[in-house]
């Protein structure tokens, strides 16, 4: 399977370091076979998209709101996103704490960004407590179910896990601990969308993964690709990321 690398930016850049970091990273990855997606913040959309073109680096959302339009001040809305960008990131686990996002907010978003043809990065993963209780695999089958209610079909969903402890913290999973979970969300999709299904699904992994530590973590067998935050914000260390494949 094509390997799936997508850099999220969160509150990071102005107009003109985005400039500058999209002339660089471009030529940078310009012969990988991978797919590349660039998730920076709303202000930064059009930059970003503008760079992009002629590349074939694509453009994720940090998020949506799943209304369409209305009186909803400060949101925005798939539709609105469409414009700029291919995909978008739903159920980070900054949203899911900063920003109170149940599982049924998150499905909501994940139907409303599909319906506008966007696809999707579902973001899950369990934080210390979870895991150290031994709870990892409930929550993360509780979120997965949550957020994919309803949906017949996940054609255009990647899906990213991120354990919360190792988000932004330098303290990556073990590639074997990856693995673990990976292969437990394939068994899980397989259960209930079926085994063609789950074989075409990507699951990417995230959390402090850095030029130093993705070659193994890639290397393990369902891991997709990854979604590195701050690593992705110099665009060496996530073009090295990219060509640790
Ligand atoms: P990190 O962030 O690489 O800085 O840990 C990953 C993410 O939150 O997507």
């Amino acid at each position: 399977m094509i390997k799936f690398f997508a850099g999220n930016w969160k509150m990071n850049k102005n107009k003109e370091e985005a400039a500058t970091y999209m002339r660089k990273f471009k030529q940078l990855v310009q012969d990988t076979k991978s797919e590349i997606v660039i998730a920076p913040p709303f202000t930064l959309l059009e930059t970003v998209s503008d760079a992009c073109k002629g590349s074939k680096i694509k453009v994720a959302a940090q998020n949506i709101y799943f209304e369409s339009d209305g009186a909803y001040t400060g949101e925005i809305s798939s539709d609105m996103v469409k414009d700029f960008a291919e995909y978008v990131i739903i159920g980070h686990s900054e949203r899911r704490k900063y920003f109170a996002e149940t599982d049924e907010m998150i499905n909501k978003k994940i139907k409303a960004a599909l319906l506008a043809g966007l696809k999707v990065i579902f973001c899950l993963g369990e934080n210390l407590t979870q895991r150290e209780k031994g709870d990892a695999k409930k929550v993360v089958e509780h979120q997965l179910l949550g957020g994919l209610k309803d949906l017949n079909e996940l054609n255009d969903i990647i899906i990213a896990y991120e354990p919360v402890w190792a988000i932004g913290t330098g303290k990556n999973a073990t590639p074997e601990q990856a693995e673990e979970i990976h292969a437990f969300i394939k068994l899980q999709i397989s259960k209930f969308y079926g085994k063609s299904m789950a074989n075409g699904v990507k699951i990417i992994y995230g959390g402090s993964v850095n030029p130093e530590n993705s070659k193994a973590i890639l290397k393990m067998k369902n891991i997709d690709g990854c979604l590195p935050g701050g690593a992705s914000l110099d665009p060496v260390k996530f073009s090295q990321i990219i060509h640790s494949v």
